[in-house]
């Protein structure tokens, strides 16, 4: 059974995009980062769904997710609903096998919204996260950081992998930081590799996305950059 995000087995948790993967070998690319030798394995795969609207780019449905959980039935599912509606998409999700689900608070901006849609994704045998974009001023998610599994600060607009980090997310982070409880995690994506990491580690942040960085780098460089975005005292 996969860990729980409240219960990790280590921190900081790394999480490769399945977006930058090789989609024409998907399991196969994926499981270089699961199994790579030296036993510097990552804990969990991130999903990028899109929906052509919230975000311009289409990516992964649930059948691509219930793939991936029938390739490693073991392995973590963080599943990042890039999505106008998220509501719909909760069901078939856990139904695919995710382990987490997070949606924008863009997308949903009623706290008591946002309150529902954690415990529906809770009722459903997920975890539950809320997701803030580069631009939205950080008081919009103060709100509901409280009911949340994790929090995820976005260090890119979403749509794609490949983008340059936004250093101005991280005082954002510090500042939702400040409000998690011990048992509450804290999550970067988007240009996240080894020259922008010391500073997403240094605000606070303990469950690490990486897509270009980690699954554009060449096979036998990825367990460097594993190790890499573990920090100095992760390995
Ligand atoms: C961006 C996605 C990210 C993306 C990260 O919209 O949410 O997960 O795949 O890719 P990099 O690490 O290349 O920015
Ligand atoms: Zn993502």
């Amino acid at each position: 059974m996969p860990f729980t995000l409240a219960n990790p087995p280590r921190l900081p948790l790394i999480a490769p995009s399945v977006l930058s993967s090789d989609f024409g070998h998907m399991a196969d690319d994926c499981a270089t980062v699961i199994n790579p030798p030296r036993g510097l394995g990552v804990e969990m795969l991130h999903l990028d769904v899109m929906d052509g609207h919230f975000v311009p780019n289409l990516t992964l449905g649930p059948d691509c997710c219930l793939g991936l959980r029938r390739a490693f039935p073991d392995m973590f599912l963080d599943v990042h609903l890039m999505v106008t509606n998220p509501e719909n998409f909760f069901k078939p999700f856990a139904k695919a096998g995710a382990d987490h689900i997070s949606f924008h608070i863009e997308a949903v901006p009623e706290v008591e919204r946002v309150r529902r849609y954690i415990d529906e994704i809770r009722a459903l045998g997920c975890e539950a996260g809320v997701v803030i974009n580069p631009p939205t001023p950080v008081e919009k998610i103060l709100p509901v950081v409280e009911f949340a599994d994790l929090v995820l600060v976005m260090s890119v607009n979403p749509g794609y992998s490949g983008q340059a980090f936004i250093a101005e997310s991280l005082s954002k982070t510090r500042t939702i930081k400040a409000h998690l409880r011990p048992n509450q995690r804290l999550q970067m994506d988007g240009g996240v590799g080894p020259k922008t990491i010391s500073s997403v580690l240094e605000a606070g942040c303990d469950v690490i996305v990486a897509g270009s960085a980690l699954m554009g780098a060449p096979v036998d460089a990825r367990p460097e950059v594993i190790a890499s975005l573990r920090g100095p005292t992760g390995r």
